[in-house]
């Protein structure tokens, strides 16, 4: 049975599409099919951090609306055969998603697909409702700061109250704390919240803490998600964030500042 995920945070701009593009991809490197659907109906930004934008024919809303079928709609990884994407429409056309159609996407994919990975819109309206309602499992996103934080904190209330499976009295969602551009001088400088601090105020498990870094916009510039940088600090804590979804149990890093060498703190660098 497919594992459908949610990647979602309430606030916008922490890294859901950028992480969803590097979770996606990570899980079917290591084998896994898997389906990455832009549920951001109107901005369209999935595909472009995927490098795909110029396959882009037919979308989410021409299979809801039968005007396409899937297997017209999703697009073949160039890179990796097991991964597909559902890009989201361009037009402003919100309102086509419904529970119910989107419900019998899902269930046609879970037929296929190992994992089927929702990047869900900002904010907590019809758009990112419909991202969260039939997830097994939600990544909540979030930077370390206060405002993001609290938006995560009403996304939490979201899963455990709006979702399938809250309503039929399912097994609750299982959350994972995913943090983001976190950088270790900015929270030793007070700057930040600290990991301890976001997990003290969330109190879910936490799966990743991927560092700020130069590689994520150098990544989606080019659409190769940073996940594929692997020299990079952003990649590599992506690739643990893979290892930990597939049961994994991995020391987390990047979570302190560097400590110069006596060498570059007396020349530099
Ligand atoms: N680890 C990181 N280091 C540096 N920049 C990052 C990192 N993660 C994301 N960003 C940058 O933050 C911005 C927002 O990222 P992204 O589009 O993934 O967020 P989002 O949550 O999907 O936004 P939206 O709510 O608009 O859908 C982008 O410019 C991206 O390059
Ligand atoms: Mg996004």
């Amino acid at each position: 049975m497919a594992r459908i995920i949610v990647v979602t945070s309430g606030k916008g701009g922490v890294g859901k599409t950028t992480s969803s593009a590097a979770i996606g991809l990570g899980l079917a490197l290591k084998g896994n099919k898997v389906v990455l659907i832009d549920f951001d109906i109107g901005l369209r930004n999935l595909d472009l951090i995927m490098g795909c934008e110029r396959r882009v024919v037919y979308d989410f809303v021409n299979v809801i609306n039968g005007e396409a079928t899937l297997n017209q709609a999703l697009i073949k990884d160039k890179r990796v055969s097991s991964l597909s994407v559902l890009p989201a429409s361009q037009t402003r056309d919100k309102d086509a998603l419904t529970k119910e159609n989107v419900g019998k996407v899902l269930e046609e994919l879970g037929k296929t697909f190992d994992f089927i990975i929702c990047d869900s819109p900002a904010g907590i309206e019809a758009g990112a409702m419909m991202a969260l309602y039939y997830a097994d499992e939600a990544i909540v996103t979030t930077n370390p700061e206060v405002s993001s934080v609290r938006d995560s904190d009403r996304i939490l209330g979201m899963l455990a109250s709006r979702s399938r499976r809250a309503e039929l009295g399912l097994e609750p969602i299982k959350e994972h704390l995913l943090l983001t551009r976190y950088s270790p001088k900015r929270v030793a400088d007070g700057e930040m919240l600290s990991v301890e601090d976001v997990e003290d105020i969330l109190s879910i498990p936490l799966l990743g803490v991927i560092p700020e870094s130069q590689a994520v916009l150098k990544a989606s510039n080019a659409g190769e998600p940073v996940i594929l940088d692997t020299e990079s600090d952003a990649g590599q804590a992506y690739q643990d964030v893979i290892d930990r979804l597939l049961g994994d149990t991995v020391d987390f890093r990047f979570l302190q500042t560097e400590k110069k060498s006596i060498f570059s703190r007396i020349f530099g660098g």
